[in-house]
C-alpha cells in the first residue's frame, strides 16, 4: 500500500475512474448508485488501483449528467445519501483507496441557489456570482460558440440581460473575479476535505478565468492566479492530489499547472493526443497519425520531466472506447486492448483506468433517438444544418459519441450484465455475454488481469515513475516503441499497431534483458506479431 501522508504518492499511483450512472446499481432502479460502488470495492482491490476518480455524485437536475450542480454539498438521491457516501470514503480508504472527487467549479446547474438568487435581480448578492452582460433579446453580447451548440448566450428577460455559459444553457458559468464567490467554493472544498476526500479532479479548470467580452475562453490572463489561490485556500494538506483537466494546454501550460513546487497542482490531465485521429475537432474524422501521436507524447514526456506532472489515459466517459478507436474491437481485441494499455502504462505520469477499459469495453452504434447526451444530440442537429450528410453525422457519432463510454459496466453474461436488476437508463452494449467481468476473473488471460499486471509493475520498478524517454523510430507507421531509463535501470516498451505481423530487430541494449509482461505466450525472434506487445527490464545502464 503506498504511503498517502506522502508528498508526491500519486507518482507512483494508478487510478480508477467510475462514472455512476453507469457502474453498478444497487435498489433496482436502473441507476448506478454509492452502494453499488461499495459492493465493488472488492473487485477494484483485486485489480490494485489506488485511488477512484468519482464523476459528480452531487444533487443535479442531470442536464449533463451531475456536470450540472444544484448542491455542492448533497448527493444526488438516485445515487444515495451522505452517509452512504461518507461509508464509501471510509471502505475505500480500508482497502488502500483514495477518492478523489470531481469538482465542477466553472459553472453550476442554473437550479442551485446561487443561481435562483440572482434572477431575482441586479441588486441580489448572488447576482455577481455569474456573468452577465446588458442587453436586448435579438442581439447576444457576441457570437461566441458554447461547446454543446448555439450561442454562449442566454437572454433573461426579467433582468434585459444576457448570462454566459460555455456549456449547457443549464450551465450558467460562475464569475470568478467575485472573491466571494471563491470563498464560497474553497468552504465547500473544506467540507468535503473534512469528510475524508483524498484529492479532487478540476473539471475544465482551464476555462475558469475567461473573459468573455475578448473572446477568451481558456487560458484567461488570470487563471493561474486564481489556481494559485484556490490552491493555497482549499488544498492545503501535502496529501492531497489535484488533477486539472485542461483541454487547452500544451506542454508549456502542462508544466505552470503541475509545477513540482507545488503552488498549483499535482498534475495537469490534458488532450492533445487525443488530436491524433481528428481532422480539426472531435467529429472530424481522420486515420490515426501515429507518428503524430508518437511525437505528442514525445513532446510532453521530454517537456514535463522533472519539471511537472501529467495523466496517462486513452478513455474517460468523454471518449470513445479505446479498443474500438485504436485498437481492433473485432478479432484482435484482446491483443489490441493489452496492447493500448502497455504503450500507455510504460509512460511516466498518472496512468488513469476508466471503468469497463480493464475488460475490454467497445463502442456501441444506436439510432440517433437513443443516444442520451447532450453533446451528442445537439451535435447531430448542427451538423445536419452545417450541411453534412445523415451517414456522415451517423458515422461521427460512431466514432466519437461520449455515450460509447457510458452504456453500463458489464459484470457478467446474466440480464443486464448484472449491472441492474431493474430497466437500464442506457442500452447495455449487448457483446456483454462475452466481455464481461466474471469471464475476465476466470481468465488468467484476460485483458484484467493484464492491467493489474501493469499496476504492479509499476510499484515494482522506479524506473516506471522517474525513468527519462527516448522514442524509438519516429517515423514508423505501426510500431510504437520507446525506452525508459534511469542510473539503475533500463526498460523497453515495443508495441505494433497494425493487425499485421511485422519484422522488428530488437534495439540495441536490450540483448539479453529480462521480459517483465506481453500479450502473446512466447516471444518469437524478430517479428511482431499481430498487435503485439512486451516490455523488458535491464538492470544498470546501458
Ligand atoms: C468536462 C466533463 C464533461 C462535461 C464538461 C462540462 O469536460 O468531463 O463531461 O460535460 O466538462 O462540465
Amino acid at each position: 500500500m503506498l504511503d498517502k501522508t506522502k508528498r508526491g504518492w500519486w507518482k507512483s499511483a494508478v487510478f480508477y475512474q467510475i462514472y455512476p450512472k453507469s457502474f453498478q446499481d444497487s435498489d433496482g432502479d436502473g441507476l448506478g448508485d454509492i452502494p453499488g460502488i461499495i459492493s465493488r470495492l472488492d473487485y477494484l482491490e483485486t485489480l490494485g488501483i489506488d485511488g477512484i476518480w468519482l464523476s459528480p455524485v452531487y444533487a443535479s437536475p442531470q442536464a449533463d449528467n451531475g456536470y450540472d450542480i444544484s448542491d455542492y454539498q448533497a448527493v444526488w438521491p438516485p445515487f444515495g445519501a451522505m452517509a452512504d457516501m461518507e461509508r464509501l470514503i471510509a471502505e475505500a480508504k480500508k482497502r488502500g483507496i483514495s477518492i478523489i472527487m470531481d469538482l465542477v467549479l466553472n459553472h453550476s446547474s442554473d437550479e442551485h441557489p446561487w443561481f435562483r438568487e440572482a434572477l431575482k435581480g441586479r441588486d441580489n448578492p448572488c447576482h455577481d456570482y455569474y456573468i452577465w452582460r446588458d442587453g436586448t433579446p435579438d442581439t447576444p453580447p457576441n457570437d461566441l460558440p458554447a461547446n454543446f451548440g448555439g450561442s454562449a448566450w442566454e437572454y433573461v428577460p426579467a433582468l434585459g440581460q444576457w448570462y454566459y455559459h460555455q456549456f449547457a444553457v443549464k450551465q450558467p458559468d460562475l464569475n470568478w473575479s467575485n472573491p466571494r464567490l471563491r470563498r464560497a467554493l474553497y468552504d465547500m472544498i473544506r467540507f468535503w476535505v473534512d469528510k475524508g476526500v483524498e484529492g479532487f479532479r478540476l473539471d475544465v479548470i482551464d476555462n475558469i478565468g475567461k473573459e468573455p467580452d475578448r473572446k477568451i475562453t481558456a487560458r484567461g490572463p488570470k487563471l493561474h492566479e486564481y489556481v494559485r489561490e484556490l490552491s493555497r485556500e482549499a488544498f492545503r494538506e501535502e496529501g492531497l492530489v489535484t488533477v486539472g483537466e485542461a483541454w487547452s494546454a500544451d506542454v508549456e501550460e502542462g508544466r505552470l499547472y503541475s509545477d513540482p513546487s507545488g503552488r498549483e497542482l499535482s498534475m495537469v490531465f490534458q488532450f492533445e493526443h487525443n488530436f491524433a485521429d481528428c481532422g480539426g475537432w472531435k467529429w472530424d474524422l481522420a486515420p490515426l497519425d501515429l507518428p503524430k501521436l508518437k511525437r505528442c507524447m514525445e513532446r510532453w514526456q521530454k517537456g514535463l520531466y522533472g519539471q511537472g506532472w501529467n495523466s496517462l489515459f486513452w478513455d474517460n466517459h468523454d471518449l470513445p472506447r479505446i479498443v474500438s478507436r485504436w485498437g481492433d474491437d473485432g478479432r484482435y481485441r484482446v491483443q489490441s486492448a493489452k496492447m493500448l494499455a502497455a504503450a500507455l502504462h510504460g509512460m511516466q505520469g498518472t496512468p488513469y483506468i476508466y471503468q469497463g477499459e480493464e475488460l475490454g469495453m467497445t463502442n456501441i452504434r444506436l439510432p440517433i433517438g437513443e443516444y442520451e447526451d447532450i453533446e451528442t444530440q445537439n451535435a447531430y442537429r448542427e451538423r445536419l444544418e452545417q450541411g453534412y450528410s445523415e451517414e456522415d453525422v451517423m458515422a461521427s457519432i460512431y466514432a466519437r459519441s461520449r455515450d460509447n463510454a457510458r452504456t453500463p459496466m458489464q459484470w457478467s453474461a446474466e440480464k443486464n450484465a448484472g449491472f441492474t436488476t431493474g430497466t437500464p437508463w442506457f442500452v447495455v452494449n449487448p457483446n456483454y455475454t462475452e466481455i464481461n467481468a466474471e469471464a475476465a476473473l476466470a481468465d488468467p488471460d484476460s485483458i484484467f488481469w493484464f492491467y493489474r499486471k501493469l499496476i504492479a509493475l509499476r510499484k515494482e520498478y522506479p524506473v516506471f515513475r522517474d525513468g527519462d524517454f527516448t522514442l524509438l523510430d519516429p517515423d514508423s507507421e505501426r510500431v510504437f516503441a520507446y525506452t525508459r531509463e534511469t542510473a539503475d535501470e533500463g526498460l523497453l516498451v515495443v508495441c505494433n499497431f497494425t493487425g499485421e505481423a511485422l519484422p522488428y530487430p530488437l534495439p540495441a541494449g536490450f540483448e539479453g534483458a529480462g521480459p517483465l509482461i506481453s500479450n502473446y505466450p512466447a516471444p518469437e525472434s524478430g517479428v511482431l506479431r499481430p498487435y503485439e506487445c512486451f516490455m523488458l527490464h535491464r538492470s544498470g545502464r546501458r
